[in-house]
């Protein structure tokens, strides 16, 4: 069953076509266009620039998605596409970025008359671990890990796409605190991608004041990392010769992030007796948090299993987000064009 994915919930913009079948889910175009050469100048994304962006990139994004796929748009004139529903997501999000691909989304539902698949982007960072595997063996219950710019959750799935949360930030999410302190440093946005290559150059012989492990001691499954960002900052202003020492003070930011989300996460797995662990987000891309949880797990929890994403699908992508449809679609979760609701606040 064939599936077109939308998705524009911050500076991508992207389509997917994926195929359906069974617990199989595979992916038959992926084209993400981003806008970091737009927002880099910024450090952070600008969401006028971005939804400015998103209209011009959207339709060209979905052409070169049909292609990829094998497909035209000319295929499709007086003719129903074969396509089963479109997902697009829903929520949380930039809401003048959300919206352009909710309304193309509405536009073609309704010239097309199909079904539409309302995706929260939480659970289609989840689904991306779901792509080309057999998401039915995935071991239950499972404790997933979710760490990107604009959230940081301990989330318990029961059964397959039914997410509860029993953790989260209190302020920064852990990609936002990587971005700020990449943008404290001036060396560059995004910052994680850039201060885990940079960490990778560290020095062992150069040491540097140990940085905070936040919420460490507390009883909950909460995390938060505005205070790390003031601790290196602090340590930044008492060190003048910090820039020589870029890749030190890199690597103990990302260890420090690293360390408090791997103690909660397995914590979380022991408390609720996981089957299961998963990693999503854009933070899971990180090849340090990727390698060390993996190490923690075999270490500590030998009979937990460990899904990670693969590297196309961890940052913000279309295949996670019709992957996710998919799933609803199994549920018969649908809306329609007239009723698809865009909720830049939406919860999982
Ligand atoms: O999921 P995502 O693409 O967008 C949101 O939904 O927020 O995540 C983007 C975040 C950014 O903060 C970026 O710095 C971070 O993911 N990120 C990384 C890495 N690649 C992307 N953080 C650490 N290490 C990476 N390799
Ligand atoms: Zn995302």
């Amino acid at each position: 069953m064939l599936i077109l994915g939308l998705e524009t919930s911050c500076d991508e913009t992207a389509a997917s076509i994926i195929d359906g079948r069974g617990g199989k889910i595979k992916i038959l175009s992926n084209i993400v266009s981003s806008q970091i050469e737009i927002h880099k100048q910024y450090h952070g994304v600008v969401p006028e620039l971005a939804a400015r962006e998103h209209v011009v990139n959207i339709l060209p994004v979905i052409d070169s998605a049909l292609k990829q796929a094998g497909f035209s748009c000319r295929n499709f004139i007086n003719k129903k596409p074969p396509f089963k529903a479109l997902a697009v997501t829903a929520g949380p999000g930039l809401i003048t970025s959300l919206l352009i691909s909710g309304e193309t989304a509405r536009a073609l539902a309704c010239i097309w008359q199909i079904p539409l698949l309302a995706v929260n982007h939480i659970e289609g960072h989840i689904a991306a671990n779901f792509i080309d595997s057999d998401f039915k063996k995935i071991k239950l219950p499972a404790i997933i890990l979710t760490v990107s710019g604009g959230h940081t959750n301990l989330i318990i799935m029961k059964k397959i796409g039914k997410y509860k949360i029993i953790g989260e930030t209190l302020d920064d999410a852990a990609g936002e605190a990587f971005d700020k302190a990449a943008k404290m440093m001036n060396i560059g946005y995004p910052g994680g991608p850039i201060i885990s290559q940079l960490a990778k150059k560290a020095n062992p012989k150069i040491i540097i004041p140990p940085l905070p492990r936040p919420m460490l001691k507390t009883s909950n499954f909460n995390f938060s990392f505005s205070g790390l960002k003031t601790a290196l900052l602090y340590s930044l202003q008492k060190d003048s010769d910090w820039p020589k020492k870029i890749p030190e003070y890199c690597k103990e930011f990302q260890s420090a992030i690293i360390d408090v989300l791997i103690f909660k996460t397995l914590k979380a797995a022991k408390k609720y007796k996981a089957q299961s662990i998963l990693l999503a987000g854009g933070v899971s891309a990180n090849q340090e948090l990727r390698k060390k949880l993996e190490e923690e797990i075999n270490l500590k929890l030998s009979q937990t299993k460990y899904l990670i994403p693969d590297l196309n699908y961890c940052t913000d992508n279309a295949a996670m987000i019709a992957a996710a449809g998919y799933l609803k679609f199994l549920d018969k979760k649908f809306t329609t064009w007239k009723k698809l609701k865009i909720n830049c606040n939406l919860e999982l």
